[in-house]
């Protein structure tokens, strides 16, 4: 079973994903927008899998495109049932894939999924202000920034504010029309 959006789909994640999560999550020009800051080994990411499969408040997907290339992944994480509510993580780890449509595309499936499937209520995020193609890409899928968190990142020697942006089940029907 997977997610469908108009360019990529979302599937479960495999072990024989993780060479390729570490390659990204070293890779220094995508772990910049990222909260992951050592470098990171196979070892780790192994173990960061096997928490996943029992970790019942965060689910990430792979992100495929329609050719089944693995591209990126996205999930939701601190997920709380009472407030229906969850932090959205997205990361197309492949360089040549940024600012073509796909990021946005995997959103727009996970929120449809989260919203119509998981009967979430409110879906947040965090980003750092330098990632204007993240918040680009947030705000055309209808996320709204709420607040900017004061120099909260530390990167390259420069403190960064951070904003909180989230988007809420409501507006998320609003669109559909
Ligand atoms: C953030 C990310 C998921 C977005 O996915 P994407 O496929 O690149 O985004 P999209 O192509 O759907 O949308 C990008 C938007 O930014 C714009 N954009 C593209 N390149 C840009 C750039 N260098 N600077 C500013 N805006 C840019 C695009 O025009 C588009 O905006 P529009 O719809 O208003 O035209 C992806 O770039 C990524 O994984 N980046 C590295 C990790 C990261 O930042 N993760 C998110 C952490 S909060």
């Amino acid at each position: 079973m997977s997610i469908h959006g108009k360019l990529v789909h979302l599937r479960a994640i495999e072990r024989g994903d993780i060479p390729t999560f570490v390659r990204w999550f070293n890779d220094p020009e995508v772990r910049a927008y990222l909260e992951v800051y050592l470098p990171m080994s196979q070892a780790a990411e192994e173990q960061w899998f096997e928490q996943q499969l029992t970790n019942q408040s965060s689910h990430i997907l792979g992100i495929e495109t329609a050719d089944g290339k693995l591209i990126g992944n996205t999930g939701l994480h601190a997920i709380n049932w009472k407030d229906r509510k969850a932090e959205l993580g997205i990361v197309i780890g492949e360089k040549d894939y940024w600012g073509k449509g796909y990021g946005g595309d995997a959103i727009e499936a996970l929120l449809t999924f989260a919203f119509q499937q998981m009967n979430l209520h409110r879906i947040y995020l965090h980003v750092y202000a330098y990632n204007v193609r993240a918040q680009r890409c947030y705000t055309r899928c209808g996320f709204r920034e709420e607040g900017r968190l004061r120099e909260a990142h530390f990167h390259d020697g420069v403190y960064h504010d951070e904003f909180v942006m989230a988007l809420l089940r409501e507006d998320f029907l609003k669109r559909l029309g």
